[in-house]
């Protein structure tokens, strides 16, 4: 089982398999925006992958491109509603300033 890791928040969550990342952390009570409810348009869900990129599946082209228009880009910046992780994330929600 994934464990995803909230840096700004300090905790840590097991994931259940094929579930994506805005889901486990609604289910686990971390505060997490979302305007278009994980259908990946709103681009309000996106997070930094601060470590284990490669558990995650590649971009879509239509991650990428709600990324591109909310101008979040950059290989670690993702979309939680998008993001199915297939081992360890670490990760923050809020950017840094
Ligand atoms: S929740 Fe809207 S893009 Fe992810």
């Amino acid at each position: 089982m994934p464990m995803i890791h909230v840096v700004d928040k300090d905790v840590t969550i097991n994931a259940p398999a094929g579930e994506p990342i805005l889901f486990v952390l609604w289910d686990n009570h971390v505060n997490i925006t979302s305007i278009c409810g994980g259908n990946c348009s709103c681009g309000a869900c996106n997070i930094e992958i601060v470590d284990g990129l490669e558990n995650l599946p590649e971009k879509s082209a239509e991650e990428a491109r709600v990324l591109s228009r909310i101008k979040r880009q950059g290989p670690n910046v993702r979309l939680a509603c998008q993001s199915i992780p297939t081992g360890d994330v670490t990760i923050r929600i809020v950017p840094e300033e």
